[in-house]
């Protein structure tokens, strides 16, 4: 069988992945706990972009920083790479802005590649998420489930009681009623203060995170991307967009999105080959933040590939400190 563009790449990819996260990590982390949530995204997003166009890529920006009129540089459409193999790209140089301006865990630098037309274009609204991590039986999460009915079948599919189960929710007034049906269940929450990113994949690894499974409402651009570090381990995503304003659905049609209520499975969110790269910024459940050195830093970074389902984490200390 002929290899895909993108898994015929992968090791050399791989790597190069790896050094576009860490720049905008590293970038960003010179503005931990700045309070100031713009300048940490624009350094960040001026190394991804420097680094994004030395790859080997013809590459295009799927999901980014916004549309064009509000996004000077990687803004959705963008077409990036030194020349190559055509990939769609869907990037976040800093998720968790917010995170990052009061040095918080878990802000990362995050960013996927798939082979052209297998991300989903998906407009900057909320989408509404559901996410387990590998090992259960297909099926386990059902979007229009209850929160009950999906806690208790993600119970009974690990084989322990509801009341050991954790649930990740974004701290947000939109969740009240959802935070109690949780609560009801006997089920744990953590409440996380902004980047659900890092919130779906730390389903990945429950052992190490302590979170189970991921509900609620989120960006949907932050959606494809979860979606795309969950094709790479296993895990099942839902996701449905809130087009809940006739504008919302017509600027998601000029998107190709003709079913605003459609849900969205994982593999409809990223298809066919997938690579994923994460590195922290600051201190997380998964990925350790930049550490700065006296003449080195050290970064922490997780890179996965769907087809293979390899999950490579590399830990970096960077002595060239010319580049950064
Ligand atoms: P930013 O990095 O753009 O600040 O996004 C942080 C984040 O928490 C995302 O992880 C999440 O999907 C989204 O914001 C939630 O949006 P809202 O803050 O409007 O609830």
């Amino acid at each position: 069988m002929a290899k895909s563009v993108v898994a015929g790449l992968d090791r050399i990819l791989t790597m190069e992945l790896v050094r576009v996260t860490e720049r905008a990590a590293v970038a960003a982390a010179r503005l931990r706990g700045r309070g100031d949530e713009k300048a940490a995204d624009q350094v960040a997003v001026d190394a991804m972009r420097q680094e994004l166009n030395r790859l080997a890529i013809d590459g295009t920006v799927v999901i980014g920083e916004g549309e064009r009129d509000e996004a000077p540089m990687l803004y959705i459409g963008e077409e990036v790479g030194a020349g190559g193999p055509e990939v769609d790209i869907a990037l976040d140089p800093l998720e968790g802005t917010t995170i990052c301006a009061k040095n918080l865990p878990n802000a990362l630098a995050v960013i996927a590649i798939a082979e052209k037309g297998s991300l989903l274009f998906a407009p900057d609204v909320y989408m509404d998420k559901i996410a387990v991590g590998p090992g259960y039986p297909d099926g386990v999460i059902d979007i229009d489930a209850s929160p009950a009915e999906n806690i208790a079948s993600v119970a009974k599919a690990k084989g322990v009681p509801v009341g050991e189960i954790t649930a990740c929710i974004l701290d947000r007034p939109r969740h009240a009623k959802l935070i109690d049906a949780v609560r009801a269940t006997g089920a744990a929450i953590r409440l996380i203060g902004d980047g659900d990113v890092a919130g779906v994949i730390h389903t990945t690894d429950p052992e190490e995170t302590g979170i189970d499974i991921y509900l609620g409402t989120g960006g949907a651009p932050e959606g494809v991307l979860a979606a795309a570090a969950l094709r790479c381990t296993g895990g099942q995503m839902q996701g449905r967009l809130l087009l809940d304003s006739p504008e919302k659905i017509a600027r998601a049609a000029t998107m190709g999105i003709e079913d605003p209520k459609k849900v969205y499975r994982i593999e409809e969110m990223a298809r066919g080959d997938v690579l994923f790269a994460a590195t922290g910024v600051t201190d997380g459940n998964l990925l350790a933040g930049v550490k700065f050195g006296r003449d080195s830093i050290t970064t922490h970074t997780i890179v996965l590939r769907s087809s293979s389902k390899t999950v490579r984490e590399i830990k970096a200390r960077h002595q060239d400190l010319e580049k950064f």
